[in-house]
């Protein structure tokens, strides 16, 4: 089969991962089953471009059992697992991602993905969506549709759509409440700490941890740094995110006075130089970095380099800058994603509901491709509805129903005071 991974005979051991993750993950199991006998994707070409994980599998194998012809290619060079990848081949799903590869491999990867031919692009961060719009742009007028995962691909979404140059339909999964509700915030608060804490052994509890951006992966962060003990200081740009931080309990300042007090500084913005040389010249010694945004550029490596007289790897995936005056500072994972680099990404019980939602959502467009414009789409509200039904479901939890009283009154605009 078409695929480039690092070893094959890894397949066993990816194989028991992916079962202990499918055993999390109940909804995507649920409509796998349907997908099985309905064969709703039956020859459908789809290439996804995820992080490698084991949760992915599953929604690869759910694609598989729909009757896709799908394919794997990583989104991220560090967040690859060798042997979910050696698994996937073996499942007969052509899967192009090894571990660590350099940004040739990265991208001939993309370029193999495309090379199937697809007509649905899924992608985390829009890496296939890009590489469509520039070199492939041939391959443009194959595709019908796409989905999009994360907040950082929404945000460069929305940013061709309104330059009028997406070409195709692209449904943004991460702006689904049941995708960023609860991967977003429970999923990065918990597995960003569980990077930091593998890559370092810190202790958190008394630490001071800075984190760069309230919105949803911060808010999580916070909330579970808080939990273990930390003092937890939260730095905006937007003043009702900042209020928000403060009304919840946390400290709110910004990045140039938090940085001479911060034991560790966490970013997860979507944007650029979060920590930058301003903040360098005053950081804290000891203080560790770590980034858990989309893209390698919310700590400015430039200047962390420019300003480091040496660097050694202190630890795996920790990189010790010295500074002249002797100062030193801690890069985790090269500044990537360090929930994935460092450890393995969101749990499987949160993934469960992103991919669920990923998975219906291919079946929706397999139909409804033709009614949808080029540009950015919602999440069909059913979907959502039904993904979190059955979470609940599986969660053996109940709720109530509207009786017809309540529903009448919730209709009406007579009842007054
Ligand atoms: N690590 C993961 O597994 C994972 C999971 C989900 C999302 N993400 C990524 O994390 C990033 C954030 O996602 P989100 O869903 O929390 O986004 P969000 O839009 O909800 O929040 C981002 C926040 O950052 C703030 N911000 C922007 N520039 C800032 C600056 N200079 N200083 C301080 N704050 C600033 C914004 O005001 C906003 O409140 C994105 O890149 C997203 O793709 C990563």
């Amino acid at each position: 089969m078409d695929s480039e991974i690092r070893n094959p005979s890894l397949a066993a051991a990816g194989q028991l991962r992916i079962e202990w993750a499918a055993s999390h993950m109940p909804v995507l199991a649920s409509i796998k089953e349907r997908f099985e006998k309905e064969r709703p994707l039956e020859g459908l070409k789809i290439a996804a471009c995820l992080h490698v994980t084991t949760e992915t599998a599953n929604l690869m194998l759910t694609l598989q059992a729909g009757g896709a012809d799908a394919v794997l290619c990583a989104s991220n060079p560090l967040s690859t697992q060798d042997e979910t990848a050696a698994a996937l081949v073996a499942a007969g799903i052509p899967t192009f991602a090894i571990n660590a590869i350099d940004r040739d491999g990265y991208f001939r990867h993309l370029n193999r993905a495309l090379d199937h031919q697809p007509v649905i692009a899924m992608d985390d961060g829009c890496d296939l969506v890009h590489l469509l719009h520039t070199d492939r742009r041939a391959d443009l007028a194959r595709v019908i549709a796409g989905t999009e995962e994360t907040t950082t691909g929404v945000i460069r979404l929305r940013q061709m759509e309104a330059d009028g140059a997406l070409a195709y339909p692209v449904v943004a999964v991460n702006d689904t409440p049941t995708k960023h509700l609860f991967d977003n915030r429970y999923g990065t608060g918990q597995s960003t700490l569980d990077g930091i804490t593998r890559a370092t052994n810190i202790l958190w509890a008394g630490k001071t941890v800075v984190i760069g951006g309230y919105g949803y992966g911060g808010r999580g962060l916070s909330m579970r740094a808080r939990g273990l003990g930390a003092r937890v200081i939260v730095t905006e740009i937007d003043h009702v995110k900042a209020l928000e931080s403060v009304m919840d309990g946390f400290e709110s300042m910004s990045m140039i006075d938090a940085a001479r007090i911060a034991d560790v500084i966490i970013t997860v913005t979507g944007n650029r130089d979060i920590v930058r040389d301003e903040h360098l010249e005053v950081i804290k010694d000891g203080c560790i970095l770590a980034n858990t945004g989309h893209f390698d550029v919310e700590i400015n490596k430039e200047h962390l380099a420019a300003r480091s007289v040496s660097i050694r790897e202190v630890r795996p995936l920790v990189a010790g800058h010295r500074f002249a005056d002797g100062r030193r500072v801690y890069l985790l994972a090269e500044g990537r994603l360090v929930n994935l680099a460092a450890a393995e990404g969101h749990p499987a019980a949160v993934m469960d509901m992103s991919f669920a939602d990923q998975a219906l959502t291919a079946e929706w467009l397999a139909t409804h491709h033709g009614d949808l414009k080029a540009g950015v789409h919602d999440v069909p509200d059913e979907i959502d509805r039904e993904v979190a039904r059955l979470k609940l479901d599986t969660m053996g939890i109940t709720i109530d129903t509207l009786t017809p009283e309540q529903q009448a009154y919730l209709s009406s605009w007579q009842h007054g005071t």
